[in-house]
C-alpha cells in the first residue's frame, strides 16, 4: 500500500471497546450499532437469550449451556467513512482477565451507565483500567424511556465516583412516559423521541438556543425546564475542552434509550467525529512508532483455544498497532526472534469469522497459532526490531485449589494446566509449604471453564476446592520470613517464583501490616 493510502484507511479507524455494568444496555448499544453498518439486519441476534438464536461467536458448549460469551470477540464494520472495530468486554459472570487485557487493545471507550442505577461496581472496575491508560473516554446514560435519575445528578457522580468531568452533550426532555426529546447542546437543534415525519426529527434552535416563540412545544412545562437546567450547565457546568477528552480528563455526556433506538445514532455519528483514529505508540527502546509507519507490528493481547470444538486451533488476537497486515507475510517474533510465515489469519464480523483481506494499524487480527505465541507478544515485519510494553498484570480476587482426580493423569494435567495458565486464561500459584496447585481467577467463570476444558481437552478430570475470595498482596522476598503466614492468610509463589500473601480479607491485611509495620505490600494493579 502506497504511504498516502496507508495514512487515509488508518485514519478512517475507530478501535473502541463498551464499558458497563451488567444490564447496562451494552449489548443492545451495540446491535444498534451493527445495524447502522448493516453488518446485523434485526436486533437481538447478537446475544439472542430468550430466543435461544446464539451467536456463532458462542463457540464453546458451556457457552450454549450459559447464553453467553466467555471471551472477548471482536465486531467490525463500516459506517459512513469509518472502518469500526469493537472489541467486546465480557461483563456477566464471565468477567475475566481478557476483559481488562481487551481495554489495551483499543484507542477509546464507551461508558454505558444505566440511568436509573447510575456507576456501579464493573464499571468503576474497567473505568479505573481506562482511566490509567489515558484514553478517551465517552458516556451513554441509558434508558431514558424509563424514569432515572436526574442528569445533574448523574453528570455529578462521573465526577464523585471516578474522578472524571462531565461535559453534556445532550440534556433529556423529559424520562419515561414524559420523555419529549433531547435538547442538542452541541448542534444546538432539539430531537424529538416521537416524529410524525423522520424529516421532522430534529427541531432547530435560535442563537439564544430556543424554539420559534410559535412552536407548540414552548408552552410545554418540560421544554420550560429543560431550559432552565440547559442554563445552569452552560452556566456551571464543564466546558467542553478537547485536549482534556483527548487524555481522558473529561468525558462527553449524551443520553439516550438503547431499546428504542434514540440518541444512539447521534451518539455514534459525534463518537466517530470526536474519537481519535489510531495513534503512535511507545516501544520499550522509548522510540515512538507511528501508527502510519510502513513497518508492520502488533501485539498479542488474546489467546483463545479451540474456538471451533471440531479441531484443536488456537488463536492469538493481534493488534496492529503499525503499518499493514497481508496475509501470508513473513514476520519476527519479537520474544524467541523466531521467523514466521503469516499464513492463516482471521477477521471477525459479529457471527462469522472470515479470511483477512485487508487490515491496517488499529485493526485486529487473528492469527491461527500452533503454541507460538504468548500474550504480550510483539510481531514485526522488517529489519528494525520493535517491541511493545509489556501488559499489565490483573490480580485475581478469587482463588481455586486443584489437583488431578486420577493420579495416573498427573501428566496430562500438567500439560494442560501449563498451556491454559500461558494462555493467561488463570493465574497460577504454589503454595509455599506443599507445593500444592492454586488458581487464581479474575471472575468465576473462568474455574468452570478451566474445568471443562481440563476433561475435553486433556482428558483429565481435576478436583476443585474454593479458598474463596482472597486479597493477593506481594511481598519482597529479602523481607519474608515463612513464619509470617498464619490462619488468616496463606503463602504461596507465582509463576516467576515471587512470593505473595492471599489475605482472607482487608482485616486479615490491616492485622498482618500492624505485625510487619516494616513489611511493603503490593498489590499488581
Ligand atoms: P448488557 O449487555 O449491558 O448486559 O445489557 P443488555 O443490552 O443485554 O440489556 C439488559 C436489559 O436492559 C435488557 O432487558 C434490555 O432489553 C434492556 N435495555 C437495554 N437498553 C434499554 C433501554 O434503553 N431502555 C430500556 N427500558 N431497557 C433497555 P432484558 O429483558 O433483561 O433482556 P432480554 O432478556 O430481552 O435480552
Amino acid at each position: 500500500m502506497k504511504p498516502e493510502s496507508l495514512a487515509q484507511e488508518v485514519a478512517q479507524r475507530r478501535t473502541f471497546a463498551i464499558i458497563s455494568h451488567p444490564d447496562a444496555g451494552k449489548t443492545t448499544i451495540t446491535e444498534q450499532m451493527l445495524l447502522f453498518g448493516g453488518v446485523i439486519r434485526s436486533a437481538g441476534t447478537v446475544k439472542g437469550k430468550k430466543s435461544g438464536n446464539y451467536a456463532t461467536s458462542d463457540w464453546m458448549e458451556i457457552e450454549k449451556k450459559r447464553g453467553i460469551s466467555v471471551t472477548s470477540s471482536v465486531m467490525e464494520f463500516n459506517y459512513h467513512d469509518k472502518h469500526i472495530n469493537i472489541l467486546d468486554t465480557p461483563g456477566h459472570e464471565d468477567f475475566s482477565e481478557d476483559t481488562y487485557r481487551t481495554l489495551m487493545a483499543v484507542d477509546a471507550a464507551v461508558m454505558v451507565i444505566d440511568s436509573a442505577k447510575g456507576i456501579e461496581a464493573q464499571t468503576k472496575k474497567l473505568f479505573k483500567v481506562v482511566k490509567q491508560r489515558g484514553i478517551p473516554i465517552f458516556t451513554f446514560m441509558n434508558k431514558l424511556d424509563r424514569d432515572g435519575r436526574e442528569p445533574l445528578d448523574l453528570i455529578g457522580e462521573l465526577e464523585d465516583l471516578l474522578q472524571i468531568e462531565g461535559c453534556a452533550m445532550n440534556w433529556p426532555m423529559g424520562s419515561g412516559k414524559n420523555l419529549v426529546g433531547l435538547y442538542d447542546l452541541y448542534h444546538n437543534q432539539i430531537e424529538l423521541y416521537h416524529a410524525d415525519q423522520p424529516q421532522e426529527r430534529f427541531l432547530p434552535l435560535d442563537e439564544q438556543g430556543h424554539l420559534p416563540a410559535d412552536h407548540p412545544l414552548t408552552h410545554d412545562s418540560i421544554y420550560r425546564q429543560t431550559l432552565e437546567e440547559v442554563g445552569l450547565i452552560q452556566a456551571a457546568g464543564n466546558p467542553f475542552d478537547q485536549a482534556k477528552i483527548a487524555q481522558g480528563e473529561q468525558t462527553p455526556v449524551f443520553f439516550g434509550s438503547a431499546l428504542t433506538n434514540f440518541g444512539v445514532q447521534t451518539f455514534l455519528d459525534e463518537f466517530i467525529k470526536m474519537a481519535p483514529a489510531p495513534s503512535a505508540h511507545q516501544l520499550v527502546d522509548g522510540r515512538q512508532l507511528a501508527a502510519t509507519d510502513d513497518q508492520f507490528s502488533g501485539f498479542v493481547f488474546k489467546i483463545q483455544a479451540n474456538m471451533n470444538p471440531k479441531h484443536r486451533d488456537r488463536i492469538a488476537f493481534v493488534r496492529i498497532g503499525s503499518g499493514e497486515f497481508e496475509p501470508g507475510m513473513d514476520v519476527t517474533l519479537q520474544r524467541t526472534q523466531k521467523s514466521l510465515r503469516l499464513n492463516n489469519a482471521t477477521e471477525f464480523m459479529s457471527d462469522q469469522r472470515e479470511r483477512v483481506k485487508k487490515a491496517v494499524a488499529g485493526d485486529i487480527v487473528g492469527l491461527y497459532d500452533t503454541g507460538n505465541f504468548q500474550i504480550g507478544d510483539t510481531l514485526y515485519s522488517g529489519k528494525t526490531a520493535i517491541e511493545y510494553p509489556a501488559l499489565p498484570q490483573f490480580t485475581p480476587e478469587l482463588f481455586m485449589e486443584v489437583t488431578a482426580k486420577n493420579v495416573m493423569k498427573q501428566k496430562s494435567f500438567h500439560k494442560g494446566m501449563q498451556q491454559l495458565v500461558q494462555e493467561g486464561a488463570v493465574q497460577l500459584y504454589r503454595s509455599y509449604q506443599t507445593g500444592d496447585y492454586i488458581l487464581g481467577a479474575v471472575g468465576q467463570l473462568q474455574f468452570e471453564v478451566f474445568k471443562f476444558r481440563m476433561q475435553n481437552e486433556y482428558n483429565t478430570e481435576v478436583i476443585m476446592k474454593p479458598i474463596g475470595s482472597r486479597i493477593a498482596r506481594w511481598i519482597d522476598p529479602e523481607q519474608l520470613d515463612p513464619k509470617m503466614s498464619s490462619s488468616r492468610n496463606l503463602l504461596v509463589k507465582d509463576m516467576a517464583d515471587q512470593p505473595l500473601f492471599l489475605f482472607e480479607n482487608q482485616f486479615a491485611e490491616h492485622w498482618f501490616q500492624e505485625k510487619y509495620p516494616q513489611v511493603k505490600l503490593t498489590a499488581k494493579l
